[in-house]
């Protein structure tokens, strides 16, 4: 069965970039999603089917017009609308208090045959609405965290947004020429907390982990805690710091359903991803909350389109195997459908440099 070698490939790939394994959200069956994809097949535009699908190519992409490039709201809207068939974001984005209660057992989406309780200290920061109830936005930015921010001078464009939602508790102090400062909504796999924080060994590394959080004041902390195994003890840890330190961050714990619908909805639209990337699900879900939506950072190539190494985060030296059939993301493929909807209009994809001269434009048009 391809399903069973898929797994033990899955295994012995986990021994070599284990690393990148745990960072990734979370892996959907086969058959599920195939079942999902076909439920509703109304819902498919078949906006995609131009899409080459030959190997990653960095040059068709980088000429995405950005002089030209008009917002297509009828677009938008039909998107946001075919979204809604398979997921409501609003709800989606995070379980609520109503529903569980302390000791319930939950498996985890990925390895289904592995469970974990829900805390006394999950429990209090579970959210009693969503935190996104009734939230619209005029213009939203998506910042991923390519390389290809560095030296781009977008901080103040990013920042000039309505709503900025980023991706794995990125750093952005000192880096917010290029990325901007402001967040409303990040994100935070379980591994940062081991990757980006030393899994808090001593004093100094809580700290800085504390730091990062309490300077996310008032945002949205959306933490996928039941994705993959392994990555219990950090969650709690870290919301053992948000309750004793009474940080100022709205917790959400993403549904248990939220990976499937989005990569049904994809499949449905004939984009054969593995596993949806976190920046890929952030864009699926912003469709229900923002007008238009701007994404920077997003760029899954070695070179830049002047042929520039590019580097995988713009913040520390982790290397990527973009196009490996082994990796759990198709990278390449989500940026060739977001560009396809950045040249119709419905999306905004910034892979370029920012004039800073024509920033207050930018912001008047916003008002
Ligand atoms: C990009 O285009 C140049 C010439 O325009 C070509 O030499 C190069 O091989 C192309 N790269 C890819 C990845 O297609
Ligand atoms: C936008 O500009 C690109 C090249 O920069 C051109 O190919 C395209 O036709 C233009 N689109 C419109 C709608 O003018
Ligand atoms: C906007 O998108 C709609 C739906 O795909 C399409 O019918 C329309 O022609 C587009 N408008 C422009 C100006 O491209
Ligand atoms: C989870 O809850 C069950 C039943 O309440 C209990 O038997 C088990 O010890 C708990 N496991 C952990 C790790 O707390
Ligand atoms: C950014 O600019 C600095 C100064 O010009 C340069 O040293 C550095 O290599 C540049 N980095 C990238 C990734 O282009």
């Amino acid at each position: 069965m391809p399903l069973v070698f898929r797994s033990l490939l899955f295994g012995f790939v986990t021994l070599l970039v284990v690393v990148l394994i745990i960072d990734d959200i979370a892996e959907v069956e086969e058959e599920t999603a195939k079942a999902t994809a076909h439920a509703d097949p109304t819902a498919s535009t078949r906006r995609n089917k131009g899409i080459k699908r030959h190997g990653p190519s960095y040059n068709n992409t980088a000429k995405l017009s950005s002089n030209n490039w008009t917002f297509n709201k009828t677009l938008s809207n039909l998107i946001r609308k075919n979204i809604l068939r398979f997921l409501d974001p609003e709800r989606d984005i995070s379980i609520l208090k109503g529903t569980l209660k302390p000791g319930d057992i939950i498996h985890y989406v990925f390895d289904r045959h592995s469970t974990t309780n829900i805390s006394e200290n999950l429990y209090r920061l579970l959210p009693t609405v969503s935190p996104m109830k009734n939230q619209h936005h005029r213009r939203c930015a998506i910042v991923g965290n390519s390389g290809i921010l560095l030296n781009s001078s977008c901080g103040p464009e990013i920042d000039s947004h309505d709503f900025v939602i980023r991706c794995n508790l990125a750093p952005v102090e000192d880096y917010y020429r290029d990325v901007g400062w402001r967040t409303n909504l990040v994100t935070m796999n379980p591994s940062v907390v081991q990757r980006a924080f030393q899994d808090l060994v001593n004093e100094e590394w809580r700290d800085r982990f504390l730091q990062r959080l309490q300077s996310l004041s008032g945002s949205v902390l959306w933490i996928p805690a039941f994705m993959a195994k392994g990555g219990e003890e950090r969650v709690e840890w870290a919301l053992r710091l948000i309750l004793l330190h009474t940080v100022d961050v709205r917790t959400a714990f993403p549904s248990l359903r939220l990976l499937h619908a989005v990569r049904g909805y994809w499949l449905t639209n004939n984009v054969h991803i593995k596993r949806p990337t976190t920046g890929l699900l952030m864009y699926t879900m912003a469709t229900r909350f923002c007008e238009e939506i701007h994404l920077y950072g997003f760029w899954p190539f070695p070179l830049d389109p002047h042929g520039k190494p590019v580097k995988y985060h713009y913040y520390d030296t982790l290397k990527y195997e973009y196009t490996s059939s082994s990796s759990p993301h198709t990278m390449p493929l989500e940026f060739r459908t977001l560009s396809t909807l950045h040249r119709q209009g419905a999306l905004r994809l910034h892979t370029g440099t920012c004039d800073a001269e024509r920033r207050p434009q930018t912001e008047l048009q916003s008002k």
